[in-house]
């Protein structure tokens, strides 16, 4: 029995988490990459690695491939620790940024390639490619070759290369990289639903948090080696763990504040507690801050600019040394604010803002 098949028998327990990751660490010569990344991803989810560019992903990707060895750490897939497994007798697929297709082989050659490396029996072979193709919608498309292909069929077809494969874990590197960014928005849609079908668990790598928005169950933001965070997307994004996260993730405002007998209080006068002393850095999302006439409120300030985006308001507010980014839904217009308008600033909820350390 391949070490494979019997990482692929050893999956009784379907509480258990398919893959992994415990505090891994990459160096390359004296530079360190991933600082150890621990990570668990459970059966049929979908884990998202975000973060800018040179952080660490793809190497963390190779790594759980094996593409990489990590100097410190266990990656664990069904229990089984797959550090001494060969890349090729590891159960996971992985689809990369480039689709890396065979120009030579037809739609159903490239699919069909890794089923022949392994010597699987030929009937068997053309049932599982064409149910391959069917699951992403590439039926009829058999004997064309990449380059009579769009963009997005041929990121299909790299997709269904590996899925014809069925990896216990699929790896996803920034596949949408080379789509425009309409057929990009709908791929996501697209993709998302197709592993949620398939049952499949996936880790999806990418730099471009509405992609990760979209895509996951949960979201690992990770920064300069080190994953900051590990949330499904909705508490990513309302209650970022660090500052860098809030910074990261959609836009936001930034406001030192002192706080005085467990309560911090805000520029408009309200006040939110805290366990946070001293000086603290006070985030409001764009969406949690309201625009009114001026003389209503202590926070005054001018519109420095103002712009329509399609449904959306968003103005930049001077504000004392402050510059503070207002965004409001197009129909809660109750007057169009214009540049050089003198006007006050208002937190809708309080308790939607964040607390960080000033440092
Ligand atoms: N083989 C290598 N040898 C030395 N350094 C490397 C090697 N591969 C990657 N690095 C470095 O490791 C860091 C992380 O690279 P990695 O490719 O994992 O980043 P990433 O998060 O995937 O970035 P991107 O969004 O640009 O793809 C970078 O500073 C990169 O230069
Ligand atoms: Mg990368």
């Amino acid at each position: 029995m391949t070490i494979a098949q019997d990482i692929s028998l050893a999956s009784s327990d379907k509480t258990a988490p398919v893959l992994r990751v415990e505090n891994v660490s990459k160096r390359f010569g004296t530079f360190t990459v991933l600082q150890s990344c621990s990570i668990s991803v459970s059966e049929g989810e979908i884990v998202t690695l975000l973060g800018s560019s040179g952080c660490g992903k793809t190497t963390l990707l190779r790594c759980i491939a094996g593409f990489w060895a990590p100097e410190e750490g266990m990656i664990l897939i069904d229990g089984h620790n797959t550090v001494p497994v060969p890349v090729n007798r590891r159960p996971v697929g992985v689809v990369f940024q480039s689709y890396a297709l065979f120009p030579h082989l037809t739609v159903e050659g490239n699919v069909a390639y890794g089923l022949r490396m392994r010597g699987v029996p030929r009937s068997e072979i053309s049932r599982r490619v064409a149910d391959a193709l069917e699951s992403v919608s590439l039926r009829g498309f058999e004997n064309r070759y990449p380059s009579q292909l769009s963009g997005g069929q041929q990121q299909r077809v790299a997709i269904a290369r590996v899925l014809v494969l069925e990896p216990r874990v699929l790896l996803l590197d920034e596949p949408f990289n080379a789509l425009d960014a309409k057929l990009r928005g709908t791929m996501q849609i697209e993709l998302r639903e197709l592993i949620k079908r398939l049952g499949m668990t996936a880790i999806f790598v990418t730099h471009d948090q509405e992609e990760a928005l979209t895509m996951s169950d949960r979201i690992a933001v990770m920064q300069g080696g080190r994953i900051e965070q590990v949330a499904p997307p909705d508490e990513i994004f309302d209650r970022p763990a660090t500052a860098y996260v809030a910074d990261f993730i959609g836009l936001s405002n930034f406001i030192p504040c002192k706080v005085r007998d467990g309560k911090v209080t805000l520029p408009d006068g309200q006040s939110v507690a805290t366990k946070e002393s001293d000086t603290v850095k006070v985030m409001i999302r764009p969406h949690n801050l309201r625009v009114t006439a001026q003389g209503t409120g202590p926070w005054q300030g001018q519109v420095r600019f103002q712009r329509n985006i399609g449904p959306l308001i968003e103005y930049i507010v001077t504000a004392g040394e402050a510059e503070i980014r207002v965004v409001a839904m197009r129909q809660d217009r109750t007057r169009p604010w214009s540049e050089g308008d003198a006007i006050s600033l208002e937190v809708i909820d309080p308790e939607y803002c964040t607390i960080y350390p000033a440092v």
